[in-house]
């Protein structure tokens, strides 16, 4: 019988992992710049820890969890987001003690059952941040353009920044109830999801995936018409401060995002380019001033975001980004005989001390073969030893670019391979 890999999950092997990991190495760089920290928590949480967070009318806590029962018969869960598992982190081990301000990022799989397409997956990796302790809007601003910055600096285009207020708690009740009497008797064709929503949380029909576009949600109160002066005059700092800082942005107004937790500002990053990925979400994320104690700890507000990196992998890979992000192989060794194996591999060992890519042929391959394997590594160097260069020390050394050889003593041939490298590359 032959294994396949569950539907909604993928694979990343090579080139692949490696293009994973450069975008997670270039993410930790750039969030160093702004004194974040790294916090690793477990993928396995109560599920409660997810309910009282995302909100038991939201979409991941109603039909998109993995929960089980541990044989303990503990209700488990798959964590679905990050947000949940750093507060609760954040509070059980009482972070907010030693700093008034807490800056954390982490990188990890995240679990949803979502119909898998293109972007869409079961089991994904999000990048994310979380900082706890203020809630100025200069800080909700700083925490948007390092989002801006790490898009930047992975050189991707056609981003647009939309970001939103949704006010705090009971400006929201407020819009929910204008909202509930604005729908009422006029959802007949709206999608089931929608219909449900109207009693739950009819703030989430403003960004259903099917009805979203009618007239009637087009044309729904607004919800600034329901905020109060001071989640008003939070949001103008907050767009200013972009202004100021030339970070291009546009204010949506159906902008609520799919978890409980977010109070004022809410932010997106999705692609705007044309084309089967258009308005994808690359990034997203918002203010939750009341997440920390709603989870019985001290009144203490916080704000992040998370990337979901396969996005950001596929929207690379159609912007051709990863070109030249690999280091090459710097030397095939070519070995003769058995005896020039073995001072190959040493010789191979050693270069790779001084942090040199080196591969070898550990078969008896015939020449010709071992020329092949070096043409298909596509080398800078290939290095020829026989009983000649073993017996007198100098080793024959190819340039594979210029098509050129030389023979080098062996132990000016690190010299030689870098001063080569600074040459040409
Ligand atoms: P989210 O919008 O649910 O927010 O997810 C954030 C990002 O994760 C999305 O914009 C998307 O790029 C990626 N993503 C989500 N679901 C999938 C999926 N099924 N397949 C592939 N990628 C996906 C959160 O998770 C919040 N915890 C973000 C946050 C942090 N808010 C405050 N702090």
């Amino acid at each position: 019988m032959s294994y396949q890999k569950l539907k909604g999950t993928l694979d990343f092997y090579q080139q692949e992992a490696a293009k994973m990991r450069f975008i997670e190495e270039k993410a930790k760089t750039i969030l160093n710049t702004f004194g974040f920290e790294e916090i690793i928590t477990p993928i396995i949480e109560p599920t409660d820890v997810f309910v009282r967070s995302s909100g038991d009318s939201s979409d991941i806590v109603n039909k998109e969890m993995y929960t089980f029962n541990d044989r303990g018969n503990r209700s488990i869960t798959l964590r679905p987001e990050g947000t949940a598992s750093v507060v609760r982190s954040f509070l059980e081990n009482k972070l907010y003690v030693n700093s008034p301000l807490t800056k954390l990022y982490y990188c990890g799989p995240m679990f949803r059952y979502e119909r898998p397409q293109a972007g869409r997956y079961r089991q994904f990796m999000q990048f994310g941040i979380e900082v706890f302790g203020e809630g100025s809007a200069f800080l909700d601003a700083d925490v948007i353009i390092s989002a801006y910055q790490l898009l930047s600096a992975l050189g991707i285009k056609g981003i647009q920044l939309k970001i939103n207020t949704i006010g705090d708690f009971i400006s929201r009740k407020d819009y929910a109830a204008k909202l509930q009497a604005y729908f009422a008797g006029k959802m007949d064709d709206f999608c089931e999801d929608c219909q449900k929503r109207l009693t739950k949380n009819p703030l989430r029909i403003l960004d259903c995936k099917v009805d979203a576009n009618k007239d009637i949600v087009q044309q729904a109160p607004k919800i600034k018409d329901s905020l109060s002066a001071a989640s008003l005059s939070h949001f103008k700092k907050v767009t200013d401060i972009l202004s100021m800082m030339q970070i291009p942005y546009q204010v949506d107004e159906t902008l609520v995002r799919g978890l409980d937790y977010y109070t004022d500002t809410v932010f997106e990053f999705i692609l705007a380019v044309p084309g089967e990925l258009q308005g994808l979400a690359i990034c997203a994320g918002g203010k939750y001033a009341d997440l920390v104690k709603n989870f019985g700890g001290p009144d203490i507000p916080g704000i992040g975001y998370a990337f979901g990196m396969e996005r950001i992998m596929m929207v690379m890979n159609s912007q051709s980004l990863f070109v030249d992000t690999f280091k090459k192989t710097d030397v095939v060794m070519i070995c003769l005989d058995e005896d020039s194996k073995k001072v190959g591999l040493a010789f191979a060992n050693h270069l790779r001390s001084e942090n040199l890519t080196v591969e070898m042929d550990y078969k008896n391959y015939s020449l010709k073969q071992q020329f092949k394997l070096a043409d298909r590594v596509n080398p800078r160097y290939i290095l020829i030893i026989g009983e000649e260069e073993r017996t007198s020390g100098i080793f024959t050394i190819k340039h594979t670019q210029k098509n050129t050889q030389e023979k080098i003593k062996k132990e000016n041939i690190v010299t030689y391979i870098s001063d080569k490298n600074n040459e040409n590359s």
